[in-house]
């Protein structure tokens, strides 16, 4: 179902690696919602993913750019201001990855060269997307910048290694950012803290069959999909959300805010 709301929006869109990345569906959404934007991924994602097919059901250009490159970032800026025709209205950043969780290293014994590698991929990269956007003027106004976290920020969740410290660093620069981009150009900046959801980088995390089967009965409505947090963030990118800004918004089905549920009581209750 289409309700128009980003008819004539122009956007970039980080992320989308294959058909299960919420970048993709997200792409999909907007697409479907009257919006036109530029895809984006560091250069080994294309080479590795499918977004060719993405970018042919969209009728989208695809400009590669490592989100950690500030010369790769104002190359994508410019080019897709050109590309689109004008100013930027929305711009999804779903990028994230930590060399520690991938290569099997303990949050208490980790290889800090690795560390900084995933902070920059996953934490300063939305900063430089920010900064390089504000630099060039290139937002419109009313503009709507959305950033993907997850809830170890503020829960420890052990598994998830240093990727909580990363998220909770996001979830900062959203705030910080924010407020600078609200009072000189007036544009939003949020994000949303995301459920467990079976991708690329949600499988990468150590036990996660069991973490995201234990979400799904935690949570009164049951796991947030790809595609539900797909549409929370057309609402975002849409001019029905104009003054929410500086926020970090649970797309979760209520698991943030549950104590516990009858179903999780009943696993552990001695017959
Ligand atoms: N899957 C989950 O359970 C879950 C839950 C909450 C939040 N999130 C967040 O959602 C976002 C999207 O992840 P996803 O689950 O769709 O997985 P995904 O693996 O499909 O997407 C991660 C993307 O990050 C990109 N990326 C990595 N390094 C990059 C770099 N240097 N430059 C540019 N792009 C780079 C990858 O190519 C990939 O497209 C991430 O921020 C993730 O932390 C995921």
């Amino acid at each position: 179902m289409s309700y128009n709301l980003l008819k004539g929006k122009r956007g970039i869109i980080f992320g989308a690696l294959d058909e299960n990345s919420i970048a993709w569906k997200t792409a999909v959404r907007v697409h479907e919602e009257g919006g036109t934007f530029v895809l984006t991924n560091a250069p080994i994602a294309l080479r590795m993913g499918t977004i060719k097919n993405l970018a042919e059901q969209t009728g989208s250009e695809v400009i590669p750019a490592d989100a950690t490159s500030l010369e790769d970032l104002e190359n994508l800026v410019t080019k897709s201001m050109e590309i689109l025709g004008g100013k930027i209205d929305f711009v999804l950043h779903s990028i994230g990855m930590s060399v520690n969780v991938r290569k099997g290293r303990h949050y208490t014994d980790m290889n800090y060269d690795w560390t900084t590698k995933g902070w920059d991929i996953s934490a300063v990269s939305f900063h430089k997307v920010m900064q390089t956007l504000y630099k060039a003027d290139a937002m419109s106004e009313w503009g709507s910048i959305v950033a993907l976290t997850y809830m170890a920020a503020q829960r420890t969740f052990p598994d998830y290694n240093d990727m909580a410290d990363n998220k909770s660093y996001l979830e900062s620069i959203a705030r910080s950012f924010g407020y600078f981009f609200g009072k000189e150009k007036k544009v939003r900046v949020n994000t949303i803290s995301q459920s467990p959801t079976p991708t690329t980088a949600g499988q990468g995390v150590k036990g996660f069959d069991g973490f995201i089967s234990y979400a799904e009965k935690m949570s009164p409505l049951g796991n947030a999909t790809a595609l539900d947090c797909a549409n929370y963030t057309v609402t975002l990118f849409s001019d029905l959300t104009k003054r929410v800004t500086m926020q970090n918004l649970y797309n979760d089905g209520g698991f943030s805010n549950t104590g516990v549920s009858q179903e999780v009581i009943e696993r552990f209750t001695e017959e």
